[in-house]
């Protein structure tokens, strides 16, 4: 079998590294397509050193640009790697335009696709993300699904159910191989402190959005740690927030950090305030208290759990919920079934199990 697997963002590199692995054990071969969304040396490359992933047989340089140009430009130059050279199946991580580009791409030249963290909704369909999370599951022949209540919603959707797998999340089986490697970063000069990432479009496109959001964390009695993305740090300037941010508030602005420093940042913070899906992933196996800065999340089990509250983007109830998180402890939630060190493992065992599905059916029947 010749797998290609495709990636292009921060949360791609951290979600293929153990699947790479995988395929190596088991002698699959596979080409890494990089399709260049993330470009900055903080936002790519240090994930590649840092998590062992193999450099990409092909980089894309695709860039930065509006959803049609990246999504466009993508699928135009994965089209013309799948039609020089023959895979089985096109494997894709997560919701990040690459992931939908990459998948569309595949199926429209009938090689089949299998989505890894498939099932997820927010159903909010002014969200990027729950675009690309829709369309990739409707065209995937295989569905790694992280949780139950994914598998449920794509069965809800008709999605057929031999196709999906409850595998668990990969991310929590790179955060558990690795955390015996976090050391404390020099980045971190508190001995506690609030830890703070923005970077969602709808939260940092919008003036008074972004600055509720900082007035909120900035109510914080304890300093508030900002691993800031650049798209957050670009639209600061922009907006002539960054010197407020700078002069008056708690917060302090620092530059991306490396997966384990992020890590080694999240697991010793008392609370995090994020918009990221990720990172209310790894809150909930740090059990550290998450609070999101949306008023939805796919990531329904965090909520579930007990280990994530939605608090919106409104300074007062921003502050409010972080005032009352820093008076409780650490959390006690358990941790979700399969969310360990065998998702991968599951993963190539499914695929080699179900030769059978990856084929594009001629008939591919929705039910009502
Ligand atoms: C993308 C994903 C988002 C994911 C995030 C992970 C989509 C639609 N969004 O958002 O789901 O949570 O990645 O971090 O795919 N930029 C740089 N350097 C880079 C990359 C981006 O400066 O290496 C800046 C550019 O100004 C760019 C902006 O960030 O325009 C947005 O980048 P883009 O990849 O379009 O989306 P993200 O916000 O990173
Ligand atoms: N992350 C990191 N350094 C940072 C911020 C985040 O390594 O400064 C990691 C984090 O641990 C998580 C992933 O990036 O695994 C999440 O990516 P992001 O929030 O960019 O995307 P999302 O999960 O929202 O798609």
């Amino acid at each position: 079998m010749n797998i290609l697997t495709v990636v292009g963002a921060r949360p791609n590199f951290i979600k293929v590294a153990p699947l790479l692995r995988q395929f190596k054990r088991n002698d699959i071969s596979y080409d890494l397509i990089h399709t260049g969304q993330h470009y900055d040396v903080a936002l790519s490359q240090v994930f590649f050193e840092q998590l062992d992933i193999p450099t990409p047989d092909h980089y894309l340089g695709v860039g930065s640009g509006t959803h049609g140009v990246q999504t466009g430009k993508t699928m135009m130059k994965i089209e013309e790697i799948l039609m020089e050279q023959d895979y089985d199946l096109v494997c894709v991580v997560g919701d990040v335009n690459s992931t939908l580009a990459a998948a569309l791409a595949a199926v429209k030249l009938h090689v089949p696709v299998a989505h890894i963290e498939a099932g997820y909704r927010s159903y909010d369909m002014r969200m990027p993300e729950e675009i690309n999370r829709v369309l990739v599951d409707r065209v995937s022949q295989l569905l790694f699904a992280p949780t139950e209540t994914a598998v449920l919603n794509l069965i809800n959707e008709g999605v057929s159910q031999e196709r999906i797998f409850l595998v668990g999340n990969i991310m929590c089986e790179t955060l558990l191989t690795n955390m015996s490697k976090m050391s404390r970063p020099s980045e971190i000069e508190e001995d506690e402190y609030v830890l703070l990432t923005a970077h969602r479009a709808e939260n940092t496109d919008d003036p008074q959005r972004l600055r509720s959001i900082l007035e909120g964390a900035s109510a914080s009695e304890l300093p508030v740690l900002f691993p800031a993305h650049p798209r957050t740090v670009q639209k600061l300037g922009d907006l002539g927030l960054r010197e407020w941010v700078e002069e008056t508030s708690s917060i302090r602005i620092i530059e991306p950090l490396t997966y384990l420093d992020f890590q080694y940042a999240l697991s010793h913070a008392r609370v995090v305030l994020t918009d990221s899906g990720g990172v209310q992933e790894e809150a909930l196996m740090h059990h550290v208290p998450c609070l999101t800065l949306r008023t939805n999340t796919e990531r329904m089990i965090t909520l579930q759990y007990g280990a994530n509250t939605l608090v919106g983007m409104e300074a007062s109830r921003i502050a409010a919920h972080l005032r009352e998180a820093l008076q409780g402890h650490r959390g006690s939630w358990p941790i979700p079934p399969f969310w360990d060190e065998h998702v991968s493992e599951r993963i190539v065992g499914h695929i080699r199990q179900h030769s059978d599905l990856i084929s594009i059916p001629s008939n591919d029947i929705i039910m009502p």
